[in-house]
C-alpha cells in the first residue's frame, strides 16, 4: 500500500479522542477528570497542539457545549461528535479534516502525559516514508493466551514469547493516504496502526514512554497525578 510518491510535507492533523464513555474507569468520563489544575482531555490537546498544524477533537454525544468551548479557546480547531467505537470515532474525525492533509496523528485524550517528542517523533519517522509510526514499549511480564475447560476454569493455553511482543500506545502517526484508506471500508480495532496492517501498509516501532500510560481505571489517574508531579 505504500506510496512514497504522495508528498508527506503538508499539514500534520492531529485527531485527539474523547468520546469513550469510560465505563471500565466509573461514573465519570475520565477524559474530565483533574490532573492538578487542567483536565485529562486539555493537557492531550494542548500537547497535540504543540506538535500539529490542525487538532480535531471527538466527542461524546450531547457534548457539544464542551466541543464549542474547546474549539472558542483555541484549544481545538474543530470538534466532532465520535461513534459507537473508537475506529467509529477515527472515522467521524476524518471526515472533518482537509483533503491536503498530510499527515494524521491519532491520539487518545485518555494518555496525557505522552510528550510533544513523542508526537514529533512518530511524525518524523512517516516524513522519513513509512506508512505508519507507533510509539511501544518491552512487554516486561509474562503474558498467556487463556480459555476455559469443560469445568468453566479459566486455563492457560499458551505461554507467549515475550521477546516478541510490545505494547503499544499513542500517539500514533499516519500518511494521511494510508490512514484514510485503511478505514474506506469500516471495521473496528483498539488502534488504528491494526487496520493499517491488515491493509498491507507498514508499520514502523518508535521507542514508547514508560510514563504514557492510558488512564483506565482511577488508580491510573492517581499514578498520572504523582507522575506529572515528578515530570513537572
Ligand atoms: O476505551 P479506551 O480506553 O480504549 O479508549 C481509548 C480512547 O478512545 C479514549 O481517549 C476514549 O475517549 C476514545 N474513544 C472514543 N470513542 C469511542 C471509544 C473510545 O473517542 N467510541
Amino acid at each position: 500500500m505504500s506510496s512514497t510518491d504522495v508528498p508527506t510535507d503538508g499539514p500534520v492533523w492531529a485527531i485527539v479522542l474523547a468520546a469513550g464513555s469510560g465505563r471500565r474507569y466509573g461514573p465519570h468520563p475520565k477524559q474530565y477528570e483533574f490532573l492538578g489544575s487542567e483536565r485529562v482531555v486539555d493537557r492531550s490537546l494542548a500537547i497535540a497542539r504543540a506538535a500539529a498544524d490542525h487538532v480535531v477533537v471527538v466527542l461524546g454525544p450531547g457534548e457539544e457545549a464542551e466541543g464549542a468551548r474547546l474549539v472558542e479557546s483555541g484549544a481545538a480547531d474543530v470538534a466532532v461528535e465520535g461513534g459507537e467505537e473508537r475506529s467509529d470515532s477515527v472515522r467521524a474525525a476524518l471526515g472533518v479534516i482537509d483533503e491536503d492533509a498530510a499527515v494524521i496523528v491519532v491520539h487518545d485524550a485518555a494518555r496525557p502525559l505522552a510528550t510533544a517528542e513523542l508526537h514529533q517523533a512518530v511524525v518524523a519517522v512517516v516524513h522519513g516514508g513509512a506508512d505508519a509510526a507507533i510509539p511501544a514499549v518491552p512487554v516486561t511480564d509474562t503474558i498467556k493466551r487463556v480459555t476455559h475447560d469443560e469445568h468453566g476454569d479459566l486455563v492457560a493455553s499458551a505461554t507467549l514469547d515475550r521477546s516478541e511482543l510490545v505494547a503499544v500506545q499513542t500517539p500514533q502517526a499516519f500518511r494521511a493516504d494510508a490512514l484514510r484508506a485503511a478505514h474506506a471500508h469500516g471495521g473496528s480495532a483498539t488502534d488504528d496502526a491494526a487496520l493499517v496492517e491488515q491493509a498491507g501498509g507498514r508499520v514502523v516501532i518508535v521507542a514508547g514512554e514508560a510514563t504514557n500510560i492510558k488512564i483506565t481505571g482511577p488508580m491510573d489517574l492517581a499514578v498520572a497525578i504523582v507522575l506529572l508531579g515528578t515530570l513537572g
